[in-house]
């Protein structure tokens, strides 16, 4: 068995001449949940429908589970679960209903199906409303049905295109939750896209950003973070004269000072402990309420990736 859960390999697909995925390498283990940010057109949906293989790649290659998706796409729809931009739910059908019918498509025997279904129902906090057909739901409802389906066969790796898109912060946050937890216990591989910089960060033990096409960078969120910025220090405070800041921006560590208000952003050339500079600034009379010290958050390093030239 390999430890690889997808490999592709210079993968490339373009529209006319539009080239929607360009030159992508990537390797993800199993057990992980990774995280694919891009802007609006850059490429995340095209790289999921080739991984599946519901589209064929102009040039380059990619394995799923170790299988060639130009080869044994069949294979690969049988071991993943999707979900895509459309839920594919039946609004007719009771929640209930939709699995079972999606349980018979993927021919699990009837006593599974079932206390699969109990079960998903259960994670999602939708059991008790099993009886009520989905086109009377909300958008997150439906949503977490959507995840359940997809996860409905207990496939090792789930594609998630956007799963949070559209709910409100608590049924955003309550669907993250189910899913951290659902993916803990089964050890399932998640290939997960969004536009939520801060669900990536929580969920995804490596991330991938790309751009028109082009992998521009990937790692660990800690990693991506410290890769990207140099280290700060930020005081929250009363009494910042334009004298101490002079001061502050003399120091031999320090590269730049901005002040916004009571809010003081020291960037320096190296870590180092903000100590000596609080008892300096506590002596001339500054009140300090807060210190923070850290690096990049991952938005900004999303930003500036997005500026690179
Ligand atoms: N079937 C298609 N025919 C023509 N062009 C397409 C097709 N599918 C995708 N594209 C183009 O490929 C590029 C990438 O699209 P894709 O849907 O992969 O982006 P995305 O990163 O998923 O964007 P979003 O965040 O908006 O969902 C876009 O320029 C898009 O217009
Ligand atoms: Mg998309």
């Amino acid at each position: 068995m390999t430890a690889i859960a997808i490999r592709t390999l210079n993968l490339s697909r373009n529209f006319g001449n539009v080239q929607a995925v360009d030159n992508l390498s990537l390797l993800i283990p199993k057990g992980i949940v990774f995280g694919f940010l891009g802007a609006n057109g850059s490429g995340k949906t095209t790289t999921i429908r080739l991984l599946l293989g519901l589209l064929e790649p102009t040039s380059g290659r990619a394995e799923v589970l170790g299988f060639d998706t130009r080869s044994h796409s069949d294979k690969i729809r049988q071991c993943t679960g999707a979900l895509l931009e459309h839920p594919g739910l039946y609004e007719r059908l009771s929640a209930e209903d939709n699995l079972e019918f999606y349980g018979r498509v993927w021919r699990l025997p009837p006593a599974k199906r079932r206390s699969r279904i109990k079960e998903l129902l259960n994670n999602m906090g939708l059991w008790h409303r099993r009886h009520q057909s989905v086109g009377g739901w909300s958008r997150g409802m439906k949503q977490k049905l959507a995840v359940a389906r997809a996860m409905l066969h207990s496939p090792p790796l789930i594609f998630l295109d956007e799963p949070t898109t559209g709910l409100d912060p608590v049924a955003a946050a309550a669907l993250r939750d189910e899913l951290q937890e659902i993916v803990a216990r089964e050890g399932v591989t998640v290939f997960l896209t969004t536009h939520n910089l801060v669900e990536a960060e929580k969920l995804c033990q490596q991330i991938g950003v790309i751009r028109q096409g082009k992998l521009l960078a990937v790692g660990h969120p800690d990693d991506l973070r410290a890769s990207a910025g140099s280290p700060r220090i930020e005081i929250i405070g009363r009494g910042f004269t334009p004298k101490l800041l002079d001061w502050v921006r003399s120091q031999p560590l320090v590269s730049s000072v901005d002040i916004n208000g009571n809010q003081l952003l020291i960037t320096l050339l190296k870590q180092t402990s903000a100590a000596p500079l609080v008892r300096v600034l506590v002596q001339a009379g500054v009140e300090i309420e807060e210190v923070r010290k850290g690096s990049a958050t991952l938005e900004e390093v999303f930003l500036t990736l997005m500026e690179v030239p």
